[in-house]
Order: C-alpha cells, then sequence, then structure tokens
C-alpha cells in the first residue's frame, strides 16, 4: 500500500457529498459530518425521503454549515441544476447510511429521488456503507447487488456484526466512523495520485482469424487489465483501456477501446501511446496469426485427410515497437512465463526498455487472484505471494507512482 499522507491534509478543503438513507442508524451520519468538518472537509449533506423521518435536515444543516438537500425539484435552488452540480461538486460521494434500497436502487440504474440521480450523475469516486436487518442484509438479492456495484467500481465499508435495532444480533450494524472516514481518506487518497496523468493500459486476449468462424486466442480474461485501468482511474488518472474481447463490464469513468485482433491493438496504442504517460501492457496479444485467413470456412475436405498444416505469421510486438520513442514514458509489461520466469521477465525488461514488468502465472488466467513477481530497471524483485487482481493492480500503481516521483527513467 502507498503510505497515506497526514489525515488532515488529506480532508483539508474535500468536496465530501454525505448521503443519508432511512435507516435507524440515520442519526450516526450526523457524527460522520461533525468529524469530516472536524477535519476541514466541506461537506454537503443529500437525504432521502426515508431518512427525514429519522433525523431532521437541520441536524446535518447546522453541522455542515450548508443546506441539505432533499429534493430533485425544489423550489429553492441553493445548488443550482441540484443533481448535477451537486454531482460535480464532489471529490467523493459517501453513503451513510446505505439501506437496501439505495443499494437495489444504483445496481438497477434507477435514478428516482435526489440522492440516486446524483450517484447515477457523479464520476467522483462512490462509497457505501450499509446498515441494516441481518436478514435484508444476507438476502442473495442485496448480496448480488454489491457485488455487481463492486464490480463497477463502488466502494463498500462493509456493516459490522452485533445488536441490530429490530432486537436480533448479526451483521447489520452501520460500521463505525472511523472506519467509515477511513475509507473516504483512502478513496480521496488514490484519487490524486495519478492526477492529471494519462494512462494507457490494455487488457484481455485478441482474436486472430482463420476462417469466417474460427480463431486462434488465449485463456486471458481481461481482470488483470480491468482492475488495472480502474484502480489507476481511482488515483485521478485519465485512462484509456484498450481490451481484447472480454464479458467484464467496463468499468466506470475511463475511455474505452475494443478491439479483436493484435494489428487492430496495435493500432489503437500507436495512436494513443503519444499522448499517454504511463502505458501498461497487460493485454494478453497473440504472438502469431493465421499466414492466410480463409474467405470461406475451412472444410474438413474427404476421410483420408488427417492431418493439416496451419501456417502461422509473427505479430509485430507492440511493446517493442513503441519502446523506440519511449522517452520519459513509464513502460510496464507482463510476462507469462511457465519456465525460467525470472530470467525471462529480465530479459523482457531489458529488450522491450521497460520501467517494470510484472512476471505472472499461468495458474491465474480467468481467476479472481493471481501470485505475481515485480522486477523494475535497477533489478529490486518484490515477490507479491497470492492476493487478488485489484490488490496487485494497486501495487503496480504504487510501483508506477514511485518510478514517477522518482522522475522516471533510471538505469
Ligand atoms: N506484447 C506486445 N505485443 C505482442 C505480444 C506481446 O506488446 N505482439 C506484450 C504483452 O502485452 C506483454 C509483453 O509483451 O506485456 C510480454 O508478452 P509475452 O507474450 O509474455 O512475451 P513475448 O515477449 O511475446 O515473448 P515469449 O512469447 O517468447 O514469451
Amino acid at each position: 500500500m502507498f503510505i497515506p499522507r497526514g489525515v488532515d491534509k488529506v480532508l483539508s478543503e474535500r468536496k465530501i457529498l454525505v448521503g443519508v438513507t432511512g435507516s435507524i442508524a440515520a442519526y450516526k451520519s450526523a457524527e460522520l459530518v461533525r468529524r469530516l468538518k472536524g477535519q476541514q472537509a466541506e461537506v454537503i449533506a443529500v437525504m432521502t425521503r426515508s431518512a427525514v423521518r429519522f433525523l431532521s435536515p437541520l441536524t446535518l444543516e447546522t453541522l455542515s454549515g450548508n443546506p441539505v438537500a432533499t429534493d430533485l425539484f425544489p423550489k429553492e435552488r441553493p445548488y443550482g441544476t441540484g443533481h448535477i452540480s451537486l454531482a460535480e461538486w464532489a471529490d467523493l460521494v459517501v453513503v451513510a447510511p446505505a439501506t437496501a434500497n439505495i443499494i437495489g436502487k444504483v445496481a438497477s440504474g434507477i435514478a428516482d429521488d435526489l440522492l440516486s440521480t446524483v450517484i447515477m450523475a457523479t464520476t467522483a469516486p462512490v462509497i457505501l456503507a450499509p446498515a441494516m436487518n441481518v436478514n435484508m442484509y444476507n438476502n442473495p438479492i442485496v448480496g448480488e447487488n454489491i457485488r455487481k456495484l463492486r464490480l463497477h467500481g463502488y466502494g463498500f465499508v462493509e456493516p459490522e456484526i452485533g445488536e441490530l435495532a429490530c432486537g436480533t444480533v448479526g451483521q447489520g450494524r452501520l460500521a463505525a466512523i472511523e472506519r467509515i472516514i477511513d475509507a473516504i481518506i483512502d478513496g480521496l487518497d488514490i484519487s490524486s495520485q495519478l492526477a492529471g496523468k494519462k494512462v494507457l493500459v490494455t487488457a484481455g486476449r485478441t482474436e486472430e482469424d482463420l476462417d469466417p468462424v474460427r480463431f486462434l486466442t488465449n485463456r486471458s480474461t481481461g481482470k488483470m487489465g480491468y482492475a488495472l485501468a480502474d484502480r489507476a482511474r481511482r488515483r485521478g488518472a485519465d485512462v484509456l483501456l484498450v481490451s481484447g474481447p472480454s464479458s467484464l463490464p467496463v468499468p466506470r469513468g475511463l475511455r474505452f477501446e475494443s478491439i479483436r485482433t493484435a494489428e487492430e491493438m496495435r493500432k489503437k496504442v500507436k495512436t494513443a501511446f503519444p499522448s499517454s504517460d504511463v502505458i501498461i501492457m497487460s493485454a494478453a496479444v497473440a504472438d502469431f496469426r493465421p499466414r492466410q485467413i480463409s474467405a470461406a470456412k475451412i472444410k474438413k475436405g474427404p476421410q483420408e485427410v488427417e492431418s493439416v498444416f496451419l501456417e502461422l505469421e509473427r505479430t509485430v510486438d507492440i511493446l517493442s515497437e513503441i519502446a523506440g520513442q519511449k522517452g520519459d514514458k513509464i513502460l510496464v509489461g507482463f510476462a507469462l512465463e511457465t519456465e525460467n520466469g525470472l530470467m525471462n521477465a529480465r530479459s523482457k525488461l531489458r529488450e522491450k526498455d521497460l520501467d517494470l514488468v510484472v512476471l505472472n502465472d499461468p495458474s491465474g488466467f480467468g481467476s479472481d487472484t493471481n501470485r505475481v513477481t515485480l522486477i523494475d530497471r535497477s533489478g529490486n524483485i518484490e515477490q507479491l505471494p497470492q492476493m487478488t487482481k485489484v490488490e496487485i493492480a494497486d501495487r503496480i500503481l504504487d510501483r508506477v507512482v514511485e518510478i514517477i516521483r522518482k522522475g522516471g527513467k533510471k538505469t
């Protein structure tokens, strides 16, 4: 993990929109707002119709020093075009407490009141701190909604186990305010480290056609690249994700280009390269493609034909091609090796003039976790334990941030 900066510095003048929904824990949002203000954050509270039945807007208005927004179509408009200006104003949106209802609405793309509309319209990080009855929290539909939102980059501060307002004991109590503030600090800190940097990430596999119905490909699903793109965006980078075929949802808030073949990938990368500061090539690009693409489906022919030969030709190695114009850009490559990993990865780093090479394990294909080793130009080797691809993405980006801070290329 990167080193957190002083808490006061992180929150001072940061614009935090606190969404409050209709849970008995709504009263705890008052403490959250008070603590955020204590650290000099600017706070605007948005309350849903149910939330104002649990807590008076006057409380949050007094504590935040700003009018509380509750209505999508207010008579007075302290914030201009309500949801849009609030969505643009916020550096971060935190919903605490978040009910099953708001989680379900956001997960389904419903924007029918001020808070859900702001969440839909913002490009700032959004963190939800659920609080609800244990059976509601354990309801598989709520679980699915949370998983879906996590996939789309929404952050969650899991509720705690304890006595609930309804008298039962279980997981559903709003997380401690300290944990919510930690998540806010994380979200904000992350969102500034790569501010102003253009990051190009390639992800997934390529497909090389053989005939109209067949192609050569590999097992890459794009999970690593999508995690890198999403985490880079959360650190404030302007991200372009160039992806081969993948069934993953496109992360929010970034530019996206879809390609199929190595040659299409090459064209997109060449176009985006000159204006990129950081290039992370996590895609599993085909090294060879069929020399000829048959216009008609290749027939198996008569019974006597027992084998056929497939002639392949090399594709252009995109990384090697762009390495020549590297300048002070930061290049990160991946190496997938089944033997002599360290040695091969080191030679890839040298040959492709990389700043960092990520040596990964073929067992990581399609999995949410992997085991990787990071090797830099100075020969430092960091062997990471098995961890999720999101965590790996963070470790890689920590190193990118470090390289930028040290001033780029070092031999
Ligand atoms: N790569 C690329 N263009 C290609 C093939 C690979 O830019 N046509 C990039 C990948 O995105 C990855 C790195 O090169 O970042 C290493 O890819 P890999 O296939 O592991 O190694 P190769 O260099 O192709 O060498 P080898 O096949 O011998 O392992």
